[in-house]
């Protein structure tokens, strides 16, 4: 059953991997700027705000069309069927974003989109006066794009990084399906070492152990769409039980965090204890400069500071040296760090395998990768 259509928005630079996560769920799919569409009935709603990784938010697309006029915009919108997802009481606020298109007033699209579908829904539920507005929620999002307009209710509530686990975070905290995406950026295996030396709030090493036991990233945390009257319980709960029957919680890891504030260590550790990780990831203070290890074949992470920051350029690309240092006779270890600085390379003393761009919020960075030999075939 395909019934409706959805849209799961990504980070700029994510959409393949979140691509690959949607077809991993078992949905075909086409990827977008920032989007991937794909079709799925109520339990396709429900497995990809579960699931889903990378992606920002699901939303429903309940129609697409061209308007260059608040008449077109108003029409359309009313001939949309938005009883069959909203009830008579439902609460649906408007928001909107207007890019290169003649309808450019956003708050004036929002008007007109919301007056719109209080219409449709009168005359469908046969009501006249003003709407309650006292039922569940769904957020409604008009986005013109080069005059066409894309109306979708939003599945999931607060953004999908909002994982339930974040209890405190440091000065510039990784955005979880960032974080996640960096680890699946790697080639990584659950049996293999894992090693954030700049954890901070330990966002990195925790998407980690999440990845490493299966374990879904919206597994302790609600939707705005569980409490929708066509997306019965039983969805749910068939989803959840699904998501407890692909946990490997017996899968052993050896994962591991260090920050050289003892303060962010803490924090890491009680993020970890929330996520229901605490006694899977190793956390400790230290400087990169004194990483050493015995163990082989295993994956460095690392979100050290940019030094965007006027006066700590020189510090951080000093550090960047030092690192270099420290990880040069790593060679069975497979590097990646995330850095907007440039010439990160120079610092760390080796031109990378392969570089990514990547932006982290509005930060263009690239993800340096630094691969290690492999290990023999018989190991
Ligand atoms: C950009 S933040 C990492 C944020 C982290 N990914 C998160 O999600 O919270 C960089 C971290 O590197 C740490 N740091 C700075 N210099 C360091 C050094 N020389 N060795 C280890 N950690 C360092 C800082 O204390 C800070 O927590």
């Amino acid at each position: 059953m395909s019934k409706y259509d959805l849209i799961a928005t990504t980070a700029m630079g994510l959409e393949a991997l979140a691509a690959k996560e949607v077809r991993d769920l078992g949905y075909e799919c086409e990827v977008e700027n920032g989007r991937i569409t794909f079709k799925g009935d109520e339990t396709a709603i429900v497995r990809s705000n579960l699931w889903l990784r990378t992606a920002d938010r699901v939303r429903i697309k309940v129609g697409e069309f061209k308007a260059t006029s608040f008449d077109e915009l108003f029409e359309k919108t009313k001939s949309l069927p938005w009883e069959n997802y909203m009830p008579e009481n439902a609460e649906f606020p408007v928001s909107g974003k207007s890019v290169k298109s003649k309808l450019f007033s956003v708050s004036d699209c929002q008007a007109i989109v919301k007056k719109a579908i209080v219409e449709r829904i009168r005359t469908k539920y046969k009501k006249t006066g003003w709407l309650e507005e006292n039922g569940p929620l769904f957020k409604i999002e008009v986005a013109l794009h080069k005059d066409v307009a894309l109306l979708t209710i939003d599945a999931s509530g607060s953004g999908l990084h909002k994982r339930g686990y974040r209890a405190g975070q440091g000065e510039a905290p990784l955005k979880e399906t960032l974080a996640a995406a960096l680890v699946m950026l790697t080639n990584w295996t659950p049996d293999k070492p894992f090693v954030d030396p700049f954890c901070g709030s330990g966002t990195i090493p925790i998407e980690a152990a999440l990845i490493g036991q299966n374990i879904a990233p919206g597994f302790n945390r609600e939707f705005i769409s569980e409490a929708w009257h066509w997306i019965p319980e039983k969805v749910w709960e068939d989803a959840r039980y699904e998501a407890e029957d692909l946990a490997n919680y017996d899968q052993p890891l050896d994962i591991a965090g260090a920050d050289i504030d003892h303060r962010m260590v803490k924090i890491a550790e009680e993020n970890a204890f929330e996520a229901g990780l605490g006694e899977l990831i190793n956390f400790k203070q230290m400087q990169v400069r004194d990483f050493t290890t015995t163990k082989e074949y295993g994956v460095i992470v690392g979100n050290p500071p940019y030094g965007e920051r006027l006066g700590e350029k020189a510090a951080v690309q000093r550090m960047y040296a030092e690192m270099g240092k420290a990880f040069a006779p790593l060679d069975t270890w497979s590097i990646y760090i995330m850095t907007s600085d440039e010439e990160f390379e120079t610092h760390f003393g080796k031109p990378a395998t392969k570089k990514r761009k990547l932006f982290n919020g509005f930060i263009r960075t690239d993800y340096y990768q630094y691969w290690g030999k492999r290990p023999p075939r018989n190991k």
